[in-house]
């Protein structure tokens, strides 16, 4: 099964309960690579991805967000966390292997200037901005193949990074849910057209 871009977009609305049936490791790592096709300023590509499916680290990461129910409740979880000390001190793995020597020595350069008088929390966040591009691309991509998901920010990061033994500087800009659903979910509720856009013709 595989849902147009359209259909994927309709059909996706935030589910809570989850069938208690596992998702083959394959298809996740097929939605990830999706996920992963996102655009990114400079190509930085900051996401990083943590699956969980052992029930106990699902248990225990419920705990920390809020003992929300669709932690522990879907087959799948997914801890979309960014990493920008990584992306400036690997220049060289996202610099497109198109480009000169020179054009990538010049790269490294301008993210240098560009993040150095940057205080690590804000660049932090910076990146964080960046990986919410490959979330939506990872809520379509898991919808295009019929599962469902539940974006959260509702957790304490302090208390997910030291489950993950994450350090510091990594950013945890949402936990995914993932898995079928057993639940109708809400029907979108959107602002009109009228409200959110404005033609200059
Ligand atoms: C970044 C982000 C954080 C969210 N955090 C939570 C959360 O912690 N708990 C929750 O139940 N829903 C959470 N949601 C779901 C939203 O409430 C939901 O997307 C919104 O109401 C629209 O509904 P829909 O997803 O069904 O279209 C979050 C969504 C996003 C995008």
């Amino acid at each position: 099964m595989s849902l147009t871009v359209k259909e994927a977009i309709e059909t996706r609305r935030s589910i809570r309960e989850y069938v208690q049936e596992p998702i083959p490791k394959e298809k996740i790592m097929e939605i990830l690579r999706l996920a992963s096709l996102a655009p990114s300023a400079w190509n930085t590509q900051p996401w990083r991805f943590i699956v969980i499916t052992d029930e106990t680290k699902k248990r225990e990461l419920q705990k920390a967000a809020n003992n929300q129910k669709q932690v522990g409740n879907a087959p799948a979880v997914i801890v979309v966390t960014s990493d920008m000390e990584d992306v400036l001190g690997n220049v060289g793995q996202f610099a497109h292997p198109n480009m000169s020597p020179e054009a990538k020595e010049r790269l490294k350069e301008t993210l240098e200037n560009t993040f150095s008088p940057v205080h690590v929390e804000a660049r932090g966040q910076w990146a964080a901005g960046q990986t919410y591009i490959a979330i939506g691309f990872l809520l379509l991509a898991i919808r295009s193949f019929g599962y469902d998901s539940s974006t959260m920010l509702g957790f304490n990061p302090v208390q997910v990074r030291e489950l993950l033994n994450l350090p510091e500087h990594v950013q945890i800009p949402a936990i995914v849910a993932l898995g079928k659903r057993a639940e109708t979910g809400n029907p979108h509720h959107r602002h009109p057209l009228e409200k959110i856009v404005t033609w200059i013709e």
